[in-house]
Parts: C-alpha cells; sequence; structure tokens
C-alpha cells in the first residue's frame, strides 16, 4: 500500500518525522531507519540542533550528533529541516547562557551571539537545510507577551533579538523557508496564546521582518474540541495565511493523558482527534510539509512529558510500540 508520502505527495504535501540521534528513536536503529525510509520524505533532528546540544559554550559549536543526522537524510535523500535557531524557552537553552557575562556593551554581544549562531548553523547546512524554524515558542501561552530570556534581555527586547535572527537567517540562507514555530494548540482555553501569535505575526510583516510560515506544532490533545472552538481554531489560521505565511505542521501527536485506558477506544478517539484536525488543516493550500513528532510510541517524548496518571503507555503515534500501525495512521492516510 502507499506510504504517507506517498499519499501526501499526491496533494502537494511533503509528509515527514522527527527522529532522533541516539536511542530507539534514533535512526540508528534499523527497524525505526526501515519505518522512516519507508514513510517519510522529509525529517527534522528531535534535540540534536538545539543550543542546548550544539553550543557547549559561547566560544564552541558542537556538531556531531547533528552531522549523523543529515547524513542519513542525505544517503535516503530526504529533505531536512532545521529546529531550532532560538529558543525562548530558558529550559531549553544551554545553562550558560543565563549566567553569561555579556560585558560593558551587551545589546552588541548578545547581537553578536546569536548573529553568529544563526551564520554559522546556516553557512554548515548550506544547500542542505530546505526550511528553518528559526525562532520558536517566544509567546508566553499565559498571556500571550514576549517571553523575555538573558540574551533577549541583553539584546533590549525580545522583538529585536527575534528579528535579528530571522533578518541574518535570510541573509546567510536565501531561499531557505524561514518559520516561526509556536504551540497555539488545537484545544480551546488559550486564546491569549492564540492571539499573542497573531500579533507577533502582525509585528514581523509591519517591520518587514522575513518570516515565511507559521510552524503550528500539532502536538494535540484528545478528544476532538468541540464546533464551536473548532470555528475559532479555524478562524486564527485564516488570520494567520490573510497576512500571507504559508503553514507546516511540525510536530504533530496526540496526548491521551486524559481518555480513558482502554486501548481500543483510546486508539478510536486518538484517531478522531487527529481526523477532524487534518481535515480542518488540509483545506489549506498554504499548508506544505506534515512533520510528526517521532513516529513510534515507544519512543515518543509523550512517554515522560507530562504522562498519564495511571501509567499506562501514552498512545500518541502513527504506530503502536510493536511498529503497527494504529487507526490514527488510517485516518491520516484517509485525510490525505
Ligand atoms: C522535545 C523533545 O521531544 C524531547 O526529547 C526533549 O526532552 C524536549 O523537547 N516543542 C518543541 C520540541 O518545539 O523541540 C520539543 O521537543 C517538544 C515541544
Amino acid at each position: 500500500s502507499p506510504s504517507l508520502s506517498d499519499l501526501a505527495a499526491a496533494k502537494g504535501i511533503r509528509f515527514g518525522s522527527a527522529v532522533a540521534g541516539q536511542g530507539g528513536g534514533s535512526w540508528r536503529n534499523p527497524a525505526l531507519a526501515d519505518l522512516l525510509k519507508r514513510e517519510c520524505s522529509i525529517l527534522v533532528a528531535e534535540n540534536e540542533m538545539k543550543w542546548q546540544a550544539i553550543r557547549p559554550s559561547p566560544t564552541a559549536f558542537d556538531f556531531a550528533a547533528f552531522d549523523d543526522i543529515a547524513r542519513f537524510a542525505g544517503q535516503t535523500k530526504m529533505a531536512l529541516r532545521g529546529h531550532t535557531l532560538l529558543w525562548h524557552r530558558s529550559k531549553w537553552m544551554p545553562r550558560w547562557l543565563e549566567k553569561h557575562d555579556f560585558g560593558p556593551q551587551p545589546a552588541t554581544a548578545a547581537a553578536r551571539l546569536m548573529a553568529n549562531h544563526v551564520e554559522t548553523v546556516c553557512a554548515r547546512y548550506n544547500g542542505k537545510i530546505t526550511s528553518f524554524d528559526v525562532v520558536n515558542e517566544t509567546v508566553l501561552p499565559e498571556d500571550g507577551i514576549l517571553a523575555q530570556t538573558a540574551l533577549s534581555k541583553a539584546m533590549g527586547s525580545t522583538e529585536a533579538l527575534v528579528d535579528l535572527a530571522f533578518h541574518t537567517a535570510r541573509m546567510a540562507a536565501p531561499g531557505v523557508e524561514l518559520v516561526y514555530n509556536d504551540y497555539m494548540s488545537w484545544e480551546p482555553g488559550n486564546a491569549l496564546h492564540r492571539m499573542g501569535v497573531l500579533r507577533l505575526l502582525e509585528g514581523f510583516r509591519k517591520r518587514g521582518t522575513p518570516v515565511d510560515a507559521l510552524g503550528i506544532q500539532s502536538h494535540l490533545i484528545a478528544p476532538v474540541p468541540d464546533a464551536a472552538y473548532q470555528r475559532e481554531w479555524r478562524r486564527f489560521v485564516d488570520e494567520v495565511v490573510a497576512m500571507d505565511y504559508r503553514l507546516v505542521i511540525t510536530e504533530f501527536d496526540v496526548r491521551d493523558r486524559d481518555l480513558p485506558v482502554d486501548i481500543p477506544s483510546r486508539d478510536r478517539t486518538v484517531a478522531d482527534t487527529a481526523k477532524a484536525y487534518f481535515e480542518t488543516m488540509l483545506d489549506y493550500p498554504q499548508l506544505r510539509d506534515v512533520l510528526a513528532w517521532g513516529m513510534v510510541d515507544a519512543y515518543s517524548w509523550l512517554q515522560g512529558y507530562e504522562p498519564r496518571a495511571d501509567k499506562a503507555e501514552a498512545r500518541g503515534c502513527l504506530y503502536d510500540s510493536h511498529f503497527r500501525p494504529k487507526p490514527v495512521y488510517a485516518a491520516l492516510a484517509q485525510a490525505f
């Protein structure tokens, strides 16, 4: 039967997944590598391009783990996304950055550090990475305002820092798709987060910041939200595309934490959640790439991040831990 990337390609969309550098979710796991080769035409490194991974110190870069992933993508003829050149959750930036001494001219020093980081990464993967999450999660979900970090404080403003990252990426990687990536989810209750993202996107357009697409992470939470919220979500996406942004689904999976534990019914609800979401999202011709955040339950970050209260295995990926496709796989195949 046709693979997900074959089915997606028929609609002009690429399908792919995150892949890890180590462990079962890594390209080093032959069974997973086979699955990725069969289903995917684009990859992204789950952690290996984050500052935490590639910036052991203010002056050093360590590209070893990411290079291995880039080599795997090259050998298997898969496209490659970059994730991420800047993240505004201090937790996912290196420790040293929080305590870094930016010296007597902090704004200049912070700008130099940011620009140098973007230039170095872009130059190294020139021609290999077709799309970058330049900035990840800079809008605070609680109130929709921009987050502050050591780097943005030194710079003087988060907007200035974020704009610099995009401008530098455009110069250093011309022709590459530049993405602002965030998780304003398929779930009610975070209207301020969505409004904050719209304000940020509006600001980019007003200031001429080169941003091509909104990355919608799509860590969905089952069950399917009610019809009123689904309309609200659609209005949000409508506003995004009206500002002339393309769309990328960057990190799809489904959190089943709140569902009754019974597996057949859980799998059904996860599938229904994905079905409703993709029916909406595939209406947008601006959507070009769909990436899952891992393909196999056993290796999903969901096992560790806010696990189920009853400790049952999370079942939010397309394949179960025995590499069998689940109803959510069929739902996505059908949606394509
Ligand atoms: C997650 C990884 O999957 C985990 O392995 C890591 O411990 C933390 O980060 N949004 C993002 C991704 O943009 O980078 C996150 O990835 C998941 C949420």
